[in-house]
């Protein structure tokens, strides 16, 4: 098992928003992370991230113990988190922005992401304010893959893109999944979790209520009526 979340909890002060999370991704994985607005999806991904420190419960990495673990080091270990808001840095270039997680060891240098995302290339000298919203997600996936992830976590990651560029995005995700990099999603849209995951998760104000390896997920209308309210079609 590559992560391994047992039993956290977190808080924003005096609010306990994880109450208990377990969740496990195994190498090379696909899974999800499903839920309604406010059930815990985005902190969950920061409590493993060492955004949000957890309170009580474990996170091992690759056989390790990270949770208590600064975010870098985290990140540094090969646990990548592209945060919703994607952190790029609006000051610098496209280039500087991507040389900003780069690793040596890390299959994907700056000509491989140019390769996959070629858009990235033609503004790269551009400035990160000066971005598309698509723009700025494929950025923040590339610095992510130049930091050699063994696990990538992505928070939303199509929200708000056209279409065509919702299938850009999908397609390179699943080029990264090919390469064996697990990955943890958090998605509103069910077709592209469909697409991509072997296993979905789905948390419930934050406690896990449901998982579900993907044909089965994919075919059980009532588990998506009754945690995600999508009506059954
Ligand atoms: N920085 C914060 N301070 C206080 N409360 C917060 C903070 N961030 C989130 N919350 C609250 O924590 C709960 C879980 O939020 P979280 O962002 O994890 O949900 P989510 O599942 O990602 O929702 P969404 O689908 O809207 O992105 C919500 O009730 C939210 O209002
Ligand atoms: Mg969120």
């Amino acid at each position: 098992m590559m992560l391994d979340v047992r039993d956290i909890h977190a808080y924003y002060g005096k609010s306990h928003i994880l109450q208990g999370v377990s969740l496990q991704v195994n190498e090379g994985e696909t899974v999800t992370l499903l839920g309604r607005n406010g059930a815990g999806k985005s902190t969950t991904l920061k409590t493993i991230a060492g955004v949000v420190a957890p309170r009580g419960g474990a996170i091992d990495f690759s056989g390790r113990t990270v949770s208590g673990q600064a975010a870098h080091r985290i990140a540094a270990a090969g646990l990548c988190f592209v945060p919703e808001h994607r952190g790029i840095f609006r000051l610098l270039s496209v280039e500087e922005n991507l040389r900003l997680g780069a690793r040596k060891d890390s299959p994907w240098q700056l000509d491989d992401i140019y390769r996959i995302f070629p858009r990235l290339k033609e503004r790269r000298k551009n400035g990160g304010a000066q971005l598309s919203g698509g723009e700025q997600q494929m950025l923040a996936i590339g610095r992510a893959l130049m930091n050699h992830p063994r696990l990538l976590m992505l928070d939303e990651p199509v929200e708000g893109l056209a279409p065509v560029i919702v299938e850009e995005i999908v397609e390179q995700l699943r080029q990264i999944r090919k390469a064996g990099v697990a990955i943890v999603l958090v998605e509103q849209n069910l077709e592209v979790c469909t697409q991509l995951a072997d296993r979905h998760y789905i948390i419930e104000q934050g406690v896990i209520v449901y998982t579900g390896r993907n044909a089965e997920f994919a075919a059980d209308h009532t588990v998506k009526d009754r945690y995600l309210g999508v009506g059954v079609v």
